[in-house]
């Protein structure tokens, strides 16, 4: 297939484009040619030219204490520009792949947020997705929406580098203990949804590793695993620490359908200590 990436230099993005190249498909576009999504004649034209099978829509803006400082930026890229990238499939009539957050879920559960969960976003990053989401499912009919959370990957500025950074250079590791979520290596993530888009069973998924962690059980576990066992985590609460934004406390996400078609993702545990086999090797 022609698949087109939005975002394919960001963290995931570098990840899919990998592992789709390897399964022989073609990955449109070159870096230098990404339009911006927020213009939507920029969009179109880029996709005519493309001609993609396949639209796979990463891009956004995923700086949630961002998004709180400047909401309308947010809504701008993640909600409008989700809908361009969705205008522009529904003139080319191809299917998009739109990757969302656990985030357009309040926190509120008791047990893991399934597919079928109303949502209800409870920051502004939260919301613009959940903007994104309904343009998606009102303009296309052939869709997939897939929910992910609490990426891990190589580089970049992700919970778990930063937890390496601080523990490497001697400071302190104040985490918190009651936010729990899903921690999702991206390697995994870009198999699963390399899995999915060949289904052709269109709907709205959730794609994380399973199992469920707080920050600080997520912390712990990635310095056990790359033989920082002595580095000390002090235990915090979210109250501790003032951010622009205000995360879910509670948002593990279950891959209810993702197994009917018969993907399944490792444990998050495993998939932590298989990226720092490859890291330290
Ligand atoms: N990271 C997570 O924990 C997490 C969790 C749940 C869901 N997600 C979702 O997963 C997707 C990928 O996340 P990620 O962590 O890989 O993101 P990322 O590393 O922040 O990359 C985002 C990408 O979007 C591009 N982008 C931003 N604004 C754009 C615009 N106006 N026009 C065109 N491109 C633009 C960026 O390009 P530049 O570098 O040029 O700005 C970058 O390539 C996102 O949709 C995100 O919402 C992420």
């Amino acid at each position: 297939m022609r698949i087109l990436i939005t975002g394919a230099d960001g963290r995931l993005g570098a990840r899919l484009w990998q592992t789709l190249e390897a399964q022989g498909h073609e990955i449109i576009p070159s870096l230098a040619m990404q339009p911006d999504i927020t213009q939507l004649d920029a969009v179109r034209d880029f996709a005519r030219q493309a001609r993609p099978d396949l639209v796979m829509h990463l891009a956004a803006y995923t700086d949630v204490d961002g998004c709180a400082k400047d909401p309308d930026l947010a809504l701008r890229v993640n909600g409008i520009g989700t809908q361009h990238v969705a205008l522009a499939c529904q003139a080319l009539g191809v299917p998009m792949c739109y990757v969302s957050t656990n985030e357009v879920f309040d926190g509120e559960a008791k047990t893991a947020y399934m597919e079928y969960a109303p949502t209800r976003p409870i920051n502004p990053y939260g919301y613009s997705k959940w903007v994104g989401e309904q343009a998606v499912r009102e303009l296309l009919p052939r869709h997939y929406i897939v929910r992910t959370a609490w990426l891990f990957a190589p580089g970049g500025a992700n919970f778990c580098q930063k937890v390496l950074a601080k523990a490497r250079s001697g400071q302190q590791l104040v985490v918190v203990t009651d936010e729990i979520g899903s921690p999702t290596y991206a390697d995994d993530l870009a198999e699963a949804l390399a899995a999915l888009v060949a289904t052709q069973r269109f709907g709205t998924y959730h794609l994380v590793n399973e199992g469920k962690a707080s920050r600080y059980e997520f912390a712990r576990h990635i310095l056990d695993s790359f033989g920082l066992r002595h580095v000390r985590v002090q235990p915090a609460v979210l109250a501790d620490f003032k951010r622009a934004s205000r995360p879910p406390r509670f948002s593990p996400l279950r891959n209810f359908q993702a197994a009917h078609v018969g993907i399944r993702l490792r444990p998050w545990q495993e998939a932590v200590e298989a990226f720092a086999a490859r890291e330290l090797a």
